[in-house]
């Protein structure tokens, strides 16, 4: 993709099953999980999260993994995600035949620390080694570099640092690098300056905003991201989710009212709203109570004059 002159079409990953199930209080049965990432399968999405091969002892929520891997029938236009934090997950993520993984680490010490109990430099070295496993098995390799604008444990985090941990995973020859605002921290300013640092300095990457929108911020973030050339997004049905290791933090931006936001601005994203309108009605009944989404209570503006 050429910055100057990208693309107007718009690749998003869905990571509800995974960022919003992770924090749910309630443990949301397999079958339900799988029902609606079949559902979610037909909608247009790039990539779909589907859970995560962490412990079950860190993230009891999505200790189903494997069987939510097993249960869903997939459709080859899909990527089907598993995020991974060692070398142990990856191989439960082979195992599940995970289209690709999405390790994770977090540019913030602390969060580093509170989050996968190890520091950066040890996270680094069990993560070389996910790498060399995924080669082996032909299977594409994105890094989520969590809390990458701000840490709701150690407060600011500096865009240089962030850069500095995108060109080690870079140097390893990842395919991707999703640059994470875990906490809800980053603004547009902020977003558009990182962007064109990162599409700038690593054009062979696929680099992926992951925004939350605890503060208000999601989808302008989204807008200066899109300037600085940014064409892959992450967000969660409905807008749920959160890391449970990062304090405060609450829902990613949500799918419906990025896709809803980026068709009305001219962009394509390839994506059913209806359909997503409708998953995000499933998922109310699921979770049992009212998610962010304000689009599923307002719906879609319209496009033709109403009489
Ligand atoms: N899958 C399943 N079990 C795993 C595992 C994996 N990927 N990695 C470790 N375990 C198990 C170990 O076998 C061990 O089990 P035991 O107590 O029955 O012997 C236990 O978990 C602890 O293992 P250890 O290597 O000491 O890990 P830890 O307690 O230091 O935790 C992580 C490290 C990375 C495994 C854990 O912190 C984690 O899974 N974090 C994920 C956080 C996350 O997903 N956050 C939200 C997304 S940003
Ligand atoms: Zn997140």
């Amino acid at each position: 993709m050429n910055a100057a002159h990208p693309s107007r079409r718009i690749y998003v990953a869905e990571v509800v099953t995974r960022d919003g199930f992770q924090s749910e209080p309630q443990f949301i049965p397999t079958t339900d999980k799988i029902a609606l990432i079949d559902r979610m399968s037909e909608a247009g999405y790039a990539a779909i999260e589907v859970s995560s091969f962490t412990s079950p002892k860190a993230i009891p929520m999505l200790a189903d993994a494997d069987a939510v891997f097993a249960g869903i029938t997939r459709n080859p236009a899909v990527e089907y995600l598993a995020l991974v934090p060692n070398v142990r997950g990856a191989e439960r993520a082979l195992a599940a035949r995970a289209d690709a993984f999405n390790l994770v680490m977090s540019v913030s010490e602390a969060h580093n620390q509170a989050n996968l109990r190890m520091s950066r430099e040890q996270s680094f070295a069990q993560l070389q080694d996910v790498i060399r496993l995924a080669r082996d098995h032909d299977t594409p390799v994105n890094v989520s570099l969590s809390t990458s604008f701000g840490c709701s444990l150690a407060g600011p985090v500096a865009p240089d640092d962030v850069m500095h941990w995108a060109r080690r995973f870079a140097d390893l020859g990842v395919r991707g690098i999703s640059l994470c605002d875990t906490t809800g921290m980053a603004d547009p300013a902020a977003v558009g300056a990182l962007c064109e640092r990162a599409v700038a300095a690593f054009p062979q990457l696929q680099i992926t905003l992951h925004f939350h929108n605890t503060r208000g911020m999601g989808l302008a973030n989204v807008v200066t991201a899109l300037q600085a050339g940014i064409r892959h997004f992450d967000a969660s049905l409905g807008g749920l989710g959160g890391c449970p290791y990062a304090p405060g933090a609450t829902g990613n931006i949500c799918t419906e009212e990025l896709v809803h936001m980026l068709e009305r601005m001219g962009y394509d994203t390839g994506m059913d709203l209806q359909l997503l309108l409708a998953c995000a009605a499933q998922l109310e009944r699921l979770v049992g109570r009212t998610v962010p989404s304000q689009l599923l209570r307002a719906g879609p503006v319209p496009t033709v004059a109403l009489s």
